[in-house]
C-alpha cells in the first residue's frame, strides 16, 4: 500500500465509519483490507480505492468493510449491572411520565441480537410492564449480524453470562444451537443503519433509553461527539443514555448528566433551557 493510497483510504473510511488510523496505522489497515481485497478478487490497493469510488459498488462493499474494521463481538445479558439498572430506577424514571403509549428503547448498535433480546427478556422478567407494553429497536450497520440476529439461535459463547434457568425459560434446544422462543422475539424490531448517517437517524424518534454499547470506541472523538448529540435528538427529552463500560462522555459532550448507579454509570439527558 503507497503512502498515497494509505491517505485516500484511510480519510474515505474516517468520513464513512469515524473511524481514524493515524500514520502509525498504516500496517494494521493494510492487513485488515487485504482480507476485502481478496475477497472482492483484486490485486491492488489502487482497484480497492476504485471499488469504494465507484457508485455501483460503493455501498455494498462499505457494508463488507465494517466487518473487518470492527468486530461483532457480543452475548446475553452483557454488563448486568446496566440491566438492572435499566429494570431499578430508569425504569421508575420513565414510568413517572406516563407515556401514553409502549416503552420505546433502542440497541443501536445491536451486532448478532444478544443485546436487544437482553433488553427484552429482562423487561418481561422485570414484571413491571404487561406484554405489549414496550418495543425493543434493534439496528446495526452490517447486514450479516442482523441475519444472524433475525434467525436468532446461538451457540455456547453467546451464553457465556446468562442463567441456567433462564436459558431454559427464554430458548429451546436445537442441535447444538439455543433457539430464542418466539414470544421474546416478537418484541424487538431489527433494521440497518449506520450512525453516521444522519438522514437515516433522523427517521428515529422519541425513544426512552439508547443502548449503545462497545461501539463508540472505534470511533474518534469528533464522531462520538457528533453520534452521541444525535442520540439526544432521537430520545424523549429526559431519556436515558447507556455506553459499554469503557465508554463515557467526559470531554465529549454536556449535552447528558451521568447518574451513577450501582456498579455503573447511565446518562440521562439534560433539560437545557429554552431546548425542548
Ligand atoms: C462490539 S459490537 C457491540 C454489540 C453490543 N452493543 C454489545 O455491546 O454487546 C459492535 C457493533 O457495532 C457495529 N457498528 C460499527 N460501526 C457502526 C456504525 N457506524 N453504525 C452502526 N453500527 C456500527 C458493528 O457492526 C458491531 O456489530
Amino acid at each position: 500500500m503507497s503512502e498515497g493510497e494509505f491517505r485516500a483510504l484511510r480519510d474515505m473510511i474516517r468520513e464513512e465509519f469515524g473511524i481514524f488510523y493515524d500514520d502509525g496505522k498504516q500496517f494494521l489497515l493494510q492487513s485488515r483490507l487485504a482480507v476485502r481485497l481478496a475477497k472482492a478478487g483484486l490485486e491492488s490497493f489502487e482497484a480497492y480505492c476504485g471499488l469504494l469510488r465507484n457508485p455501483r459498488t460503493r455501498e455494498s462493499e462499505i457494508r463488507e468493510l465494517t466487518s473487518v474494521l470492527t468486530n461483532n463481538e457480543t452475548y446475553f445479558f452483557r454488563e448486568r449491572a446496566q440491566l438492572r439498572a435499566l429494570v431499578g430506577s430508569v425504569l421508575e424514571e420513565i414510568l413517572k411520565e406516563r407515556p401514553a403509549r409502549p416503552l420505546r428503547i433502542w440497541s443501536a448498535a445491536c451486532s448478532s441480537g444478544e443485546e436487544p433480546y437482553s433488553l427484552a427478556i429482562t423487561l418481561m422478567e422485570s414484571g413491571r410492564l404487561r406484554n405489549g407494553d414496550f418495543e425493543i429497536y434493534a439496528s446495526d450497520i452490517s447486514d450479516r449480524v442482523l441475519a444472524l440476529a433475525q434467525r436468532g439461535s446461538y451457540q455456547s459463547l453467546s451464553f457465556r453470562a446468562t442463567e441456567p434457568g433462564m436459558l431454559q425459560r427464554y430458548f429451546e434446544p436445537i442441535g447444538n444451537e439455543q433457539k430464542l422462543k418466539g414470544d421474546v422475539k416478537r418484541h424487538v424490531r431489527f433494521f440497518r443503519l449506520n450512525l453516521l448517517d444522519e438522514q437515516a437517524m433522523a427517521a428515529v424518534q422519541a425513544m426512552d433509553a439508547i443502548f449503545c454499547r462497545n461501539v463508540l470506541i472505534y470511533f474518534d472523538r469528533p464522531t462520538q461527539k457528533r453520534v452521541v448529540e444525535s442520540f439526544a435528538k432521537r430520545l424523549t427529552q429526559r431519556g436515558f443514555l447507556f455506553l459499554g463500560h469503557a465508554e463515557s462522555l467526559f470531554h465529549v459532550t454536556d449535552l447528558y448528566e451521568p447518574i451513577l448507579q450501582p456498579d455503573t454509570i447511565v446518562y440521562r439527558r439534560r433539560v437545557k433551557e429554552g431546548r425542548k
